[in-house]
């Protein structure tokens, strides 16, 4: 299988055709598709009419499915375990109202992340399938943190160098208002502490690594100062040179790589239904210090 590979955007995001999902990917194609993915950041491949199985499978090419550790609101697939529901529609097919819990704790994703990074290991990628678009918004859009990494401020530079942040999923429920995680789960899931400036474990290029969801300390700040910081440096990031916004078309699968990039979805009417399921990859070692 021969692949062609189209940028999108000059800081991050290409397309890539001539995979089919559908059948078990070579050993020689998985690694071209790698090799863009690492060069691109983020990739998307038109026209996937998977199965949740299918999509499982084509995760495995690339690591291991992350099993989401929260089952109590529902967003993990009784279906499908490595499956996470990123959907305002239930698996009976009934819209979600914003105010269900489950789509209150959804909402955060308008803010600027990255997968999983409450874990020890934070997540490799994520592959997010679109199965039921948004036209009224939902555009899902990357930040490529290398580029922010080599050129960010002195005075922000300064900031981050050497310096740790937390990263706790209980943060989320503080910041949008959607119910706790329960005893268990915050139990499964303590605060960590990871470095905001990392080395790419493949391509060895530094990044800056904040999540903006999950992120509730800094090293050495009292919380004012902290939540400032991370709100300046997402601020910092969020600028068109660095970013590729996806405008989804139906059985868009996005593939993008937790460890250098960012991302963050548009709104869209409620009233409208978006069913996308999403595989997140482990990640295969912790974070190394830049
Ligand atoms: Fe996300």
């Amino acid at each position: 299988m021969a692949i062609t590979v189209k940028p999108r955007h000059p800081a991050l995001g290409a397309e890539i055709r001539g995979v089919d999902m559908h059948k078990p990917l070579d050993a020689e194609t998985a690694k071209q598709v790698h090799d863009a993915w690492m060069k691109h950041l983020v990739v998307v491949f038109p026209d996937q009419q998977i199965s949740d199985a299918e999509h499982v499978a084509f995760t495995r090419n690339f690591g291991e499915p992350e099993i989401f550790h929260q089952t109590s609101l529902h967003l993990r697939s009784d279906r499908a375990k490595e499956i996470f529901l990123v959907s305002n529609v239930d698996e009976q097919g009934h819209l979600l109202k914003p105010s269900e819990p489950g789509q209150k704790q959804l909402s955060s994703a308008q803010q600027w992340h990255t997968d999983s990074s409450y874990r020890p290991t934070p997540s490799m990628g994520s592959l997010l399938h679109g199965i039921e678009i948004s036209r009224t918004g939902g555009i899902t859009q990357f930040i490529n943190m290398y580029l922010v990494y080599d050129e960010l401020p002195d005075s922000l530079r300064r900031a981050v160098e050497g310096r740790k942040a937390r990263h706790d999923f209980s943060m989320l429920s503080r910041l949008v208002g959607s119910p706790p995680p329960t005893v268990e789960e915050k139990a499964a899931m303590p605060p960590v502490w990871h470095r905001l400036v990392r080395r790419h474990p493949v391509t060895g290029a530094k990044s800056l690594y904040v999540s903006s969801i999950y992120n509730d300390a800094v090293e050495g700040l009292e919380d004012g100062p902290a939540r400032r910081l991370i709100e300046e440096l997402s601020a910092s990031a969020a600028q068109p040179k660095y970013m590729y916004r996806h405008e989804w078309e139906p059985h868009d699968v996005l593939m993008w790589d937790n460890r250098c990039t960012v991302h963050a979805v548009t709104s869209h009417d409620p009233n409208e239904r978006r069913v996308m399921h999403r595989t997140t990859i482990v990640g295969r070692e912790p974070v190394v210090a830049g």
